[in-house]
C-alpha cells in the first residue's frame, strides 16, 4: 500500500471509537498520505484535539467559528482538498445529519461540500444501529454512493455484544486504499460465489439449517466487484444484507443450489464454495404442518443424501477453471480439508476450526489455511474481507498458473 502524497480528510465524531482513529491516522501517516482531521465537539470529549495533531502534524479543526488560528482558508478548502473524506467513528447522529444534509458544525458542513468519495465507518450501540431511522438514513446514503465499512460485531463498550463496533484502523486504511489505488486485477474475469446456509424443509414450518450467516461469502462477493470481476452471488439463507453490485440469485436447498449451480457454472472461471450446505434433507417434505402424536415421546424423522455441489462440479470442471471450497472442520482440521480438497477435485480449500474464538460462522473474523495442492498458508485472525483478498490472490495466482 501506498498514499504517498495522498490528501486524506478525517472526520471523528462523538463515540468511544474515537480513540481507535488515533491509530488510523498513524498508518495513514505511515503510508505517506497528508491527513486532515475535523472532529466535532462531541469528539473532542472523547480524544484530545492535540492527540490528534500531533499524530496528524496538521492543525486539527473542531469548530466552524473558531479562528483561523493554523488553517487560513475558508471552511470548504478541506472539502476540495479531499480526495477521500473518512469518518471514523461515524455515529448515528452524523449519519441523520448526512441523510438530510444538515450542516451545522464544521464536519457536517464540509462533507456536505464534499466531491470527494466519503467513507463511513459507523460506530454505536447495537440499538441504535439496528433502529429504523438510522438503517434508512445508511440506506439513503449508500444510495446517494456513500461507502460504508462496519460495523463488526463483538463486545460493545456500553457492554452490549452486538453489531455497532467500529472496523478495526487497519481495514479502514485499506479500504482508503483500495479507493485511491483501485486494483482491477479481476477484470474481465467471472466468478461465482456461494453463500449462506441452506434450509432443508420438513414441512411450511419447519426447516434443517446451520448457523452460517454469508458474511465470508459476501466478503467474497464484495472484494471480488471492487477488483474488477463480474460476480454472480448464489445465496441461500443468510443474516446480512446482499452486496450492491453483483448479480444474486436467491436459493433455499441444496437440492435448489445443485441445480442453480450446474446452470452457472459452464461459463466461470473461479468458482469459490463457501456455502455451507446441509448435507441431508428429510425424505419427505409435509405439505401440512406436523401434528404432535398424542402418546409419542420419540420421533423418527428420515433423511436422505443430498448431493455433494462442489463434488459434482469438480466432475464438470473446465480448463482452466478454478474451484474453490471450504472446509468447517471441529477435529482433524488440516488432515480432513486435505482429504476434501482431493475428493472435490478443487484447487484450494479454505480450512477453518469452527471451534477457535474468532473463526467461522456469524463473526465478522476468521482464522483459516489456505489449502492448494502445492502447500499451505496459514492466514492468522484476521476480518473476512481481509482474508477474502487474501484467497482471491490466491486464486488469480492459481488461474495465471494455468494459461
Ligand atoms: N459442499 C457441497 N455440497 C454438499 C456439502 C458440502 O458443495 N452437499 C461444499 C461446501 O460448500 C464446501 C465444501 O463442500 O465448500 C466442504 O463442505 P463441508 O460441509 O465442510 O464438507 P462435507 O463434504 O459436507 O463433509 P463433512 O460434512 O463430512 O465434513
Amino acid at each position: 500500500m501506498n498514499l504517498t502524497g495522498r490528501e486524506i480528510v478525517l472526520g471523528v465524531t462523538g463515540g468511544i471509537a474515537a480513540y481507535k482513529s488515533a491509530a488510523l491516522v498513524s498508518r495513514l501517516r505511515h503510508l505517506g498520505a497528508n491527513v486532515h482531521v475535523i472532529m466535532t465537539r462531541n469528539a473532542t470529549e472523547f480524544v484530545s484535539a492535540l492527540t490528534f495533531q500531533t499524530l496528524s502534524a496538521n492543525p486539527v479543526v473542531t469548530d466552524t467559528f473558531q479562528a483561523p488560528e493554523y488553517w487560513n482558508v475558508e471552511h470548504v478548502a478541506l472539502a476540495k482538498l479531499a480526495e477521500v473524506f473518512v469518518i471514523a467513528p461515524a455515529t448515528a447522529n452524523i449519519i441523520a445529519k448526512m441523510a438530510c444534509g444538515i450542516a451545522d458544525d464544521m464536519l457536517s458542513t464540509t462533507v456536505l461540500a464534499t466531491k470527494a468519495p466519503v467513507l463511513l465507518a459507523p460506530a454505536m450501540n447495537t440499538g441504535m444501529w439496528t433502529a429504523a431511522a438510522t438503517q434508512e438514513n445508511i440506506r439513503k446514503l449508500k444510495d446517494r454512493g456513500i461507502l460504508t465499512i462496519g460495523p463488526g460485531s463483538g463486545m460493545l463498550a456500553c457492554g452490549d455484544s452486538g453489531d455497532g463496533r467500529m472496523s478495526e484502523p487497519e481495514d479502514i486504511v485499506k479500504a482508503v486504499d483500495g479507493i485511491l489505488n483501485p486494483r482491477k486485477d479481476l477484470q474481465g474475469l467471472r466468478v461465482l460465489i456461494t453463500a449462506g446456509a441452506t434450509r432443508e424443509r420438513l414441512d411450511p414450518v419447519r426447516f434443517l439449517t446451520n448457523d452460517s450467516s454469508g458474511k465470508m461469502g459476501f466478503a467474497l462477493a464484495e472484494a471480488a466487484r471492487d477488483r474488477g470481476a463480474e460476480v454472480t452471488v448464489i445465496c441461500g439463507n443468510v443474516s446480512v444484507p446482499v452486496p450492491d453490485g453483483v448479480r444474486t440469485i436467491r436459493i433455499e436447498s441444496a437440492m435448489d443450489l445443485y441445480e442453480a449451480m450446474m446452470q452457472n457454472c459452464g461459463d466461470q472461471q473461479i468458482i469459490i464454495q463457501a456455502a455451507a450446505v446441509a448435507d441431508y434433507r428429510f425424505k419427505e417434505i409435509r405439505k401440512e404442518k406436523m401434528k404432535k402424536q398424542a402418546g409419542e415421546t420419540c420421533l423418527t424423522l428420515e433423511l436422505v443424501e443430498n448431493p455433494d455441489i462442489a463434488k459434482a462440479t469438480g466432475e464438470r470442471k473446465l480448463s482452466g477453471q478454478i474451484l474453490i471450497g471450504f472446509a468447517a472442520e471441529t477435529e482433524h482440521l488440516l488432515e480432513n480439508a486435505e482429504k476434501k480438497l482431493a475428493k472435490k477435485n478443487l484447487d484450494m480449500i479454505v480450512a477453518n476450526d469452527v471451534t477457535r474464538e474468532g473463526a467461522g460462522f456469524n463473526v465478522d473474523t476468521n482464522i483459516a489455511t489456505l489449502i492448494t495442492r502445492e502447500g499451505q498458508t496459514e492466514m492468522p485472525l484476521q476480518s473476512k474481507r481481509s482474508l477474502a483478498e487474501a484467497i482471491l490472490d490466491k486464486a488469480l495466482e492459481l488461474y495465471s498458473a494455468e494459461d
